[in-house]
Parts: C-alpha cells; structure tokens; sequence
C-alpha cells in the first residue's frame, strides 16, 4: 500500500461515492480523493454507499452496503447465484447498458494500449440475453458426502453449488439427470477419498441432441444408466466418459470412451451439416455466430485466396472457401482438425486444405507459398503469438480480419501492425451476454506504401 493511499483510504471505513466510470469487469469505477476504487454490482450515475475491503498501491476495491440513488439501468439479476457465483458479472445492468459498457470498454482498451482514436461501431446485440450458450463445462464437487455441480466464486477455486446456470440453452434437465445418475450408482466427485470419482461435467446441446461428457481419471462405471435418463428429454444422447490424468487447470484429457452414440453432435447451419466433438473449440452463442461470420463474409471477395489462422472445427472456413479461390485453416487441437476435414468432405468443399500445427509454425510458411491476400485471425484470448504477426508484416496481405475476445490483446496486437496496417473497422459483438467478456471484430487495410 502506498503511504500516499494509506493516508487517504481507511480499510473498512464507509464513504458514499458516485459511480462516474466502468472496469474492465464491469464494475463501478468511484474516485475517493483522486483514488480509484472499484465496485463491483454498481452502474454509472449511481451514489452508493461502500465500505473499502481491499486496498492497494494504485486503487481500492469496495463492497455495496447501501444504494442511495438507484440508476433506471439497474435491473433484478435473474440467477439465484448471481454474485456468489464468478460466471456472470452484469446481471444487475438492464441490456441497453451492458451493450453500453462493452462498447465503451472496447474503445478504452484500444485507446490505452493501441493508441486508437477512432470510431467503434455500436456492440451488436444478442437475439437472446439469457438462455443462450451451447456449451458448459461445470466442476463437480462433494460436501457432507452429497455430490454436487457447481461453479466457482468469483476469484477463487471454492465451488457455489448450482441446480442450473441461466445462460445456458439446457443445464437443468442435464444437472439433474447426472445428479440422479449418480445418487443411485454411489458415484462420487473426485478426492483423496475418491480418486475414481467424477472432476467435471461437460455438455454441447443442440435443440434436440445432447452430447455429454464425464471427466474423471477412472473409468466411470454403468454410464449407460445416465444415458437412459438423457434419453427421456432428448431425442439424441451421446455420451462420452473422457479421461483425465493431470492435475492441472486443463478440463479435458487425451482419452475418450464413447458410451453412447456418435461422441460428437451434428448442427446444420449455413447450409452445412458438420459434427463437433467434445475437444473441438465451437462458438457459443449461435445467434452471434451467424452475424459475426456474416460479417466476416462481406469481407471476402470471389477472387481471395484466404488464411483461416485459428480455424476452430472449420465452419468459417468453410463458408469462407464457397465465396472465394481458395482457403487455408490452420489449427492446434487435432480433434478439431478431424471435424473441419469431415465438414469439408461431406459438403463437398474442395477448395480448403486445413492444417493440423501451431500458427506461429504454419502461417509463416503458407502465407510464403500461397499468395493469400486475405488473412482471418482468431486466437484465444492470449492474442497473436509475435511470429504470426512478424509474419504478416513481412509479406502484407491486402487485408487483416481480426476476430478477438479480448480487447486488451487486440489492442497489442493491432498496434504492432500499425506501421503496415490502417484499422477500417472495428465492431463488438456481444458473444457473451451477462457477463463482461465481449468479441471484437477489426478489419485491418494494408497501407498504400506497403508492397508486397
Ligand atoms: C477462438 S477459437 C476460434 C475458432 C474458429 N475461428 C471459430 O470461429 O470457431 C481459437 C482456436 O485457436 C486454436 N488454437 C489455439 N492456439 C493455437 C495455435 N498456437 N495454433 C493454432 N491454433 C491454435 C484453438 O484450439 C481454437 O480452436
């Protein structure tokens, strides 16, 4: 703590502040004495009273005891464990005002660490705001001998028990069948205790189809058992009992014993029908998905030839290679790699190679040989590995499409392509609604005095 703050800022002392700003969490920004204090549940114009419960050198974190002028934003949060519970952070703003932040939050971040000043289009908006992902990944846990589903407490490796997750498409029905199951087969969570116990809870859902996955680093026996009571909700049951040995954050490990069906889930969309398994990386909300690619789409001309870095199962570039020359993905996860290579086949797309490596290998060497002259990036939320970008400065494609879901690592990234780069665009789109993540979309131009 700085002796500057310590002197300013008492610990567990009430002020009544306002809320002038956001984080980038989505928590009130106040300023006590030019300090900065976050808190978190607040919405802007607000005054509330707080009580300071962490203080650090450059700022403070609060904690709401009192709300003394209510915003018109704020709203009820509609899950029971919103706040005990770190999924979600925004479920107290109403829609319009979370649309707001991550505008706002996006043009911050492009300003602070890129330097941009220019324009952000409005964050597009998602047709649902709750019930809207396809996926969850929930830990498993055990208190008092009941096995239970959780997530974790904000910051922290606790678990808050959970019967279902309201920005889900389908956890109940799911929780409870896997609930039942194991109550009446004494399967356990994983321990000491129980080291042949379950670790996490998987699941991909599909209108009709189910694809579900139990984590655990034995073996689960009769596993059949939950798929007959899967079966009496959905139409589809797939279930696959992966396992995974490491004791590490990574949910999934190497090994997959399909239990029943096909141990992947079939979507039909964009006039595609393609498969997912349970390791192949799929966007989660699907109404997002459609104008986030149809965007991406009126990038791409009849005559591209077209680098899909960070290819995913390959659906974009998929759809990417029916409108131009010729596509190349490139993707890490070999599972995904098998999906984008069966999507391919059995749609007829011949104009796609998709590469099985790491970017920072691949692109390098397909950029050099294929005359691409437009360039899709969508890494995780660590960025662009620096010989991606090294790369693409060397032999200046026509155009960058920049996907991201973070803006911090966008911003870096955009600015290391600056010398060679204009930004034509840039446009959030709200993947995750609720919470305080946001995807980006920024179209990049090369420079009239770039050659390549
Ligand atoms: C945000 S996802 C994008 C997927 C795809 N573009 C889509 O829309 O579904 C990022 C993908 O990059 C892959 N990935 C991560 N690191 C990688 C690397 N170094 N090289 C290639 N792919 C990588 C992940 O497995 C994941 O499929």
């Amino acid at each position: 703590m700085s002796i500057k703050n310590q002197n300013i800022l008492q610990k567990n002392q009430k002020y009544t502040v306002e809320i002038v700003d956001y984080g980038s969490n989505g928590e009130g920004v106040a300023k006590i004495e030019g300090v900065t204090v976050f808190v978190p549940f607040s919405i802007v114009g607000e005054k509330v009273e707080i009580i300071l419960i962490v203080i650090k050198k450059d700022f403070a974190i609060a904690k709401i005891v009192n709300i003394i002028q209510r915003s018109p934003n704020r709203v009820d949060p509609k899950c029971q464990y919103y706040s005990k519970c770190g999924g979600c952070q925004l479920q107290h703003m109403n829609y319009a005002e979370q649309l707001k932040f991550k505008q706002k939050y996006v043009q911050n971040s492009l300003k602070k660490f890129a330097g941009y000043v220019g324009g952000i289009e409005q964050c597009e908006a998602s047709a649902s705001e709750y019930a809207y992902r396809n996926k969850f990944s929930f830990p498993v846990g055990e208190a008092d001998g009941k096995i239970f589903v959780g997530m974790y407490r904000p910051a922290s490796h606790n678990l808050v028990e959970i019967e279902e997750c309201v920005i889900q498409e389908d956890s109940k029905p799911i929780i409870d069948a896997f609930l039942r199951f194991a109550n009446e087969n004494d399967v356990h969570a994983f321990s000491d205790q129980h080291p042949d116990g379950v670790k996490h809870l998987v699941a991909r859902t599909n209108k009709n189809e189910v694809l579900v996955c139990v984590v655990s680093v034995k073996k689960i026996r009769n596993l059949h058992k939950f798929a007959v009571i899967l079966q009496k909700k959905y139409k589809k049951v797939h279930i696959i009992n992966n396992i995974n040995t490491k004791n590490n954050n990574v949910i999934l490990g190497d090994k997959d014993f399909v239990v029943l069906g096909d141990g992947q889930i079939e979507f039909n969309e964009f006039n595609l029908k393609y498969n997912v398994n349970v390791h192949s990386f799929l966007q989660v909300n699907n109404d997002i998905k459609h104008k986030l690619y149809n965007s991406v789409l009126g990038e791409i001309g009849s005559k591209d030839i077209v680098i899909d870095a960070y290819s995913g199962a390959g659906v974009l570039s998929a759809i990417i290679a029916k409108k131009c020359q010729r596509v190349y993905g490139i993707e890490i996860v070999k599972e995904a790699v098998e999906n984008a290579n069966s999507l391919a086949q059995d749609n007829g797309i011949v104009n796609l190679n998709n590469v099985c490596g790491d970017c920072a290998e691949e692109l390098p060497k397909i950029i050099k040989n294929s005359k691409a002259n437009v360039v899709v990036l969508d890494p995780p939320r660590k960025g662009c590995d620096k010989r991606v970008l090294d790369s693409l400065i060397a032999a200046c494609p026509q155009k960058i499409i920049y996907v991201s879901c973070d803006p911090s690592t966008l911003a870096r990234d955009l600015k290391i392509l600056a010398g060679n780069y204009e930004i034509a665009k840039i446009k959030p789109f709200d993947m995750f609604p609720q919470t305080a993540n946001v995807e980006t979309l920024a179209i990049l131009k090369l420079n009239q005095n770039c050659k390549n």
